[in-house]
This record gives C-alpha cells, structure tokens and sequence, in this order.
C-alpha cells in the first residue's frame, strides 16, 4: 500500500497559548528555546498554509480569557491545539471547558515536563485531550497540527 498524501481539506485549527507563553524567546531559552511566540505563530501559519487550513492564534495570560477562547471555538474550529503553560497543571475550569466543547484537542508543551519538576508531571488537560505532545519544542505545534489535518482528513474521505 502507497502512503497518501494528505489531502487539502476545509479545516479551521484554533492554537491556544497559555500564560507567560508570550515571554519565549527571553524566558528561560534553556529550556523553551529561543524562538519568539511570533516566530513560532509564524512557522505554525505558513505550515497551515501548506494545507489550506487556517489557524486562529490566541495567546492569554488571563484563565477566563482562555476559557471564551475555547467556548467561542465551538461556532467555527474542527481541531485545537493548546499549550495551557502552568494552568496545564492546576485548572480544572480549562479542563471542563475543553470537555464540554467536544473539539478535537491536542495538549502540547515546549518542554519535556515529564523530566522536570514533580509538579509538572500531572496535567489536568491530559484525560481529556486526544493526545499529548511534550519536549520537542516549536515541533510539537507542527506535529499536533499535522495529527488534526490527518485525522480530519481520515475522517472526511473524498
Ligand atoms: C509548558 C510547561 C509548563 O509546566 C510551564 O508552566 C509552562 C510551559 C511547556 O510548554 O513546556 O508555562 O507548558
């Protein structure tokens, strides 16, 4: 059996940064890398572009804005990608809202936080993501946006 390409397909992605996910670049490079969040937001929407799938990009500092972001996806996205930064591992009220919009979802984080502090290694968002994509950097973006597009696509055949 031949790999298919991935097919183009109406997709529209929300990406989800969480707090303090505005200071990459400056933040800790050691361990988030030295990309900016617009440098990673470009490389996410030129990837997008590829497809033909559009990405809508919120970064947000503040929970509540976090959670509107996510119910306000449910008129218009068909995937998310989130990096919740710190509420990853306190914020049942985000867990709750990506329960109850039945969107898609993809957890990702920067760094392997598996390998660091102790209170890292719980997420809340986890059980209720499809799938979770940590320590590869800016990569893991582009991974969970390439799962969305294939898996939409196996989905949806045409
Ligand atoms: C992070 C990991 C979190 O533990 C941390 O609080 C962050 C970033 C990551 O991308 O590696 O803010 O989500």
């Amino acid at each position: 059996m031949t790999d298919q390409p991935i097919k183009p397909l109406p997709l529209n992605i929300l990406i989800v940064h969480g707090p303090n996910l505005n200071l990459l670049g400056t933040r800790e490079p050691e361990v988030y890398g030295r990309l900016t969040l617009d440098e990673i937001n470009e490389r996410l929407t030129e990837f997008g572009d590829q497809y033909g799938v559009s990405l809508k990009i919120v970064q947000s500092n503040h929970e509540g804005v976090l959670i509107d972001a996510l119910h306000e996806a449910r008129g218009w996205a068909q995937g998310i990608v989130i990096n919740p930064g710190a509420y990853t591992h306190t914020s049942i009220a985000l867990r709750d809202a990506i329960a109850g919009i039945g969107i898609p979802t993809i957890e990702v984080h920067l760094s392997n936080t598996a390998a660091r502090e102790e209170f890292r290694h719980r997420s809340m968002i986890s059980p209720v993501a499809l799938g979770t994509i940590i320590g590869l950097g800016w990569i893991g973006y582009r991974l969970a946006v390439e799962a969305l597009i294939a898996l939409h696509s196996e989905q949806n055949p045409r």
